[in-house]
């Protein structure tokens, strides 16, 4: 007989490793459990030897990784006896932040940059009903306001400063060593806030098997490369930057919160960071539609961006396998989608099967 066993979430398939007690009311939308997708046609068609894999996060239940540490930040929320949570957002920590609180019959605040969110996560914390407040200045800004808030009202921040977001994003890094049976030599991510990679490097520390001198096949820690759009880099600038501007709107950020984290990161691992112009990602997100039939949003593709490039200099080296991280997914951000198809108009023909077999045929 086949064992039959609901998959209910992260908390609950990595509990002994993350902060609840058996009394816990658990807040879960079933968030985790993302496949992990191996490029077959990239690879070939830069000719390089590489293993790489996306990690596709967009395939969480809003749509993002921020599920992951929605999931934790919202338990301990409630635990704690909070009514309701707030955070700063460019658009995927709004979304999440929103379901999870009606999931666990509290309020949700959001604040986000006026006319700087994907429409796709507009609507949806729309429809998850949070409180939505939009100011005239950017994620930093916001950002600084709920820390300040937060002080004068009850309300529970969730941006990744909340150290429970950072425990249930950290078991991304468990799935991939569960599904590979060791880390990979290369993780590339997307940086905005810097809570993310943070998160990454927790997880692969307390699930390695490494010790110095164990032979690769069970190495438990990658050289982690955090990448940035040119115009919101701060990382790579090596200072704050006060007006950040990139296409990719998740990660419009130039004063991150996790700054000495994310440097703790680089300097642990032996990565990097680097900075990719708008037109580096969106042909990043165009490939990984057009050759591997993966959609995720512009800000994921700054780490495949990111990747290629560093596989093309040397910089990782051929025989590495990489882990792409996709933070978010492709439909919600369907302006920039119809904007990087905007030569691929549909054919509007007449609705006869001789105009139908003709369309067809002209199209082999
Ligand atoms: N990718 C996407 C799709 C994001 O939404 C974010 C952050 C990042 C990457 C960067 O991750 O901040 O941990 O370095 N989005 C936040 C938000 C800021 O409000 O949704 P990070």
């Amino acid at each position: 007989m086949p064992q039959h066993t609901r998959y209910t979430g992260l908390i609950e398939h990595y509990r002994s490793r993350l902060p609840v007690s058996p009394t816990t009311r658990i807040i879960s939308l079933g968030e985790g459990n993302t496949p992990l997708i191996q490029l077959e046609n990239i690879p070939r068609l830069i000719g390089k030897d590489v293993k790489i894999y996306v990690k596709f996060e967009g395939l969480n239940p809003t749509g993002s990784f921020k599920d992951r540490g929605m999931t934790m930040a919202v338990t301990k929320a409630v635990e704690q006896g909070s009514q309701a949570i707030i955070c700063a957002s460019t658009g995927n920590t709004s979304a999440a932040a929103a379901a999870y609180a009606v999931r666990a019959g509290i309020k949700a605040f959001v604040l986000i940059p006026e006319g700087k969110i994907a429409l796709g996560k507009l609507a949806q914390t729309l429809m998850y009903d949070a409180k939505i407040i939009q100011i005239n200045g950017n994620f930093d800004r916001g950002m600084a306001l709920v820390k300040e808030v937060a002080d004068l009202a009850p309300v529970t921040i969730v941006n990744s400063i909340n150290p429970f977001r950072i425990e249930g994003q950290k078991t991304a890094a468990f799935e991939i060593i569960d599904e590979l049976g060791f880390a990979p030599d290369y993780h590339c991510l997307p940086v905005g806030n810097a809570g993310n990679i943070t998160a990454y490097w927790k997880g692969y520390k307390e699930y390695s098997t490494y010790a110095p001198g164990l032979p690769a096949v069970v190495r438990g820690r990658p050289i982690m490369c955090g990448y940035q759009a040119a115009g919101a880099a701060p990382f790579v600038e090596g200072a704050m930057v006060d007006n950040p501007e990139t296409v990719a709107t998740a990660i419009r950020i130039g004063h991150p919160q996790s700054w000495d984290l994310a440097w703790n990161v680089q300097k642990e691992s032996g990565g990097w960071f680097d900075k990719f112009t708008d037109e580096q990602i969106l042909a990043a997100q165009k490939m990984l539609s057009q050759h591997e039939g993966v959609f995720c949003e512009p800000a994921s593709a700054t780490s495949l961006a990111g990747a290629l490039h560093d596989i093309s200099t040397g910089k990782i080296p051929e025989g590495s396998t990489i882990v792409c991280t996709l933070t978010g997914n492709g439909i919600k951000d369907p302006d920039i989608a119809m904007q990087q198809c905007a030569d691929a108009k549909p054919v509007t023909i007449d609705a006869s099967l001789d105009a139908v077999k003709r369309a067809i045929l002209d199209n082999m």
